[in-house]
């Protein structure tokens, strides 16, 4: 991808060339899922691929919206009521993210944006805050409105929270936001403070096979599992003075379980409480060189989203249980939130082939779709390009 591409583009839909181009990653997590609204660890990085924008700034107060994916389009005022708006469609995303920044007090004067991205929609690699993110930096270059990469990342997220209605946590802004080539972040969500870790696999790779199974149901079902981790720390709140059920620790959290006397609260609780743990010693394994039981803390996620925290689902399932029978694999296991989208696999770069035809043809058996496959490369965060 170049800019004479978005250029091209921009040139055809707004009459003159654009002024400034941004690219954001998508991402995916590794480990640690369902831990990030909890004040818990996440281990996601940037992808290569993303999303792309070109920017002029106008002479009045009007904001072009124009996406090369989507055939709607969107024009607001800087200075109306900006409102969530269903038939907006995808530009409720950079709509919530400037009245974010609006807020802020950023001097923000008309524009036209046109955006373009190749990460698959819906396929839970974040293009929602691929897009978020791509929108607050180009805002923020184009206008000099001098907000840090944090406040960016959380601003977006606000946007998300507020605007758009789904109550994520930070991981998928904060990956988008500072991501670095080679290297995947330790994320510390209850500090909202990372560490870039070296992702050093020597033979083995990252592949992502998407289920192409189109999510139903996320929002809702994921706003759900939010709210039970709430009543769930609320019950735990009466022992423990803890803000977070990530700030308990496993043997602090089997001690006082009992507590908890509905059995989905307490599965949601022990995924969330062990994924933690996961994720922290995860990391340490990885950067002793120790991959495979690194992968085998990846299954083991998986198997506590399947069976703990019920967000996988039979396509998920089949890809992930489909892959755990392939030699040279470490592990495998369900990214982002769940409910249809992607998983995450380590596979040895000489079973890549025999990898996806065997997931391939177990997934098409059992579901009647074909899955995609895409090698993993490790990008950077949001920049000006
Ligand atoms: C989505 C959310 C994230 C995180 C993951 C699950 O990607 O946007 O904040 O909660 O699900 O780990």
């Amino acid at each position: 991808m170049n800019k004479n591409y978005i250029n091209e583009h921009f040139t055809k839909v707004f009459d003159n060339p654009a002024e400034k181009f941004f690219f954001s990653p998508g991402r995916v997590n590794l480990i640690g899922e369902h831990t990030d609204y909890n004040g818990g660890h996440a281990f996601p990085c940037a992808l290569s691929f993303g999303t792309y924008s070109g920017v002029r700034k106008r002479d009045d107060n009007k904001i072009r919206l124009i996406s090369g994916n989507f055939s709607i389009t969107c024009e607001i005022n800087v200075d109306e009521n900006i409102q969530y708006k269903e038939s907006h469609n995808w530009a409720n995303y950079p709509k919530g993210v400037i009245l974010e920044m609006l807020k802020l007090g950023c001097k923000i004067g008309g524009f036209d944006l046109y955006i373009w991205g190749d990460i698959p929609s819906g396929a839970g690699l974040s293009s929602s805050a691929s897009v978020e993110m791509l929108t607050a930096t180009t805002i923020n270059e184009l206008f000099d409105c001098k907000i840090s990469t944090k406040e960016l990342v959380l601003l977006s997220r606000r946007a998300e929270n507020n605007f758009v209605g789904v109550n994520c946590g930070v991981m998928d802004q904060y990956a988008v936001g500072f991501g670095k080539p080679e290297h995947a972040i330790l994320l510390d969500c209850q500090a909202i403070s990372h560490e870039n870790v070296p992702l050093i696999l020597g033979d083995y790779i990252i592949i992502i096979t998407n289920t192409n199974n189109s999510r139903s149901l996320a929002t809702s079902e994921y706003n759900q599992r939010h709210s039970e981790c709430e009543s769930a720390l609320k019950i735990l709140q009466a022992a423990c003075n803890v803000e977070f059920l990530c700030a308990l620790d496993v043997p602090t959290f089997e001690q006082h379980k009992h507590l908890i006397k509905d059995e989905i609260l307490l599965n949601r609780a022990t995924h969330v409480v062990y994924e933690n743990a996961r994720t922290i010693k995860a990391v340490d394994l990885l950067n002793a060189g120790d991959l495979a039981s690194f992968g085998k803390l990846m299954t083991e996620s998986h198997i506590s989203l399947r069976d703990l925290y019920e967000v996988t689902g039979n396509h998920l399932d089949t890809l992930a249980e489909a892959a755990w029978q392939v030699s040279g694999v470490l592990g495998s296991r369900m990214t982002g939130a769940g409910f249809g989208g992607c998983t995450v696999s380590l596979v040895h770069k000489n079973n890549v082939d025999n990898f996806q035809n065997t997931v391939a043809k177990i997934y098409q058996k059992a579901t009647g779709l074909e899955p995609s496959f895409y090698v993993a490369k490790v990008g950077s965060g949001a920049v000006e390009i």
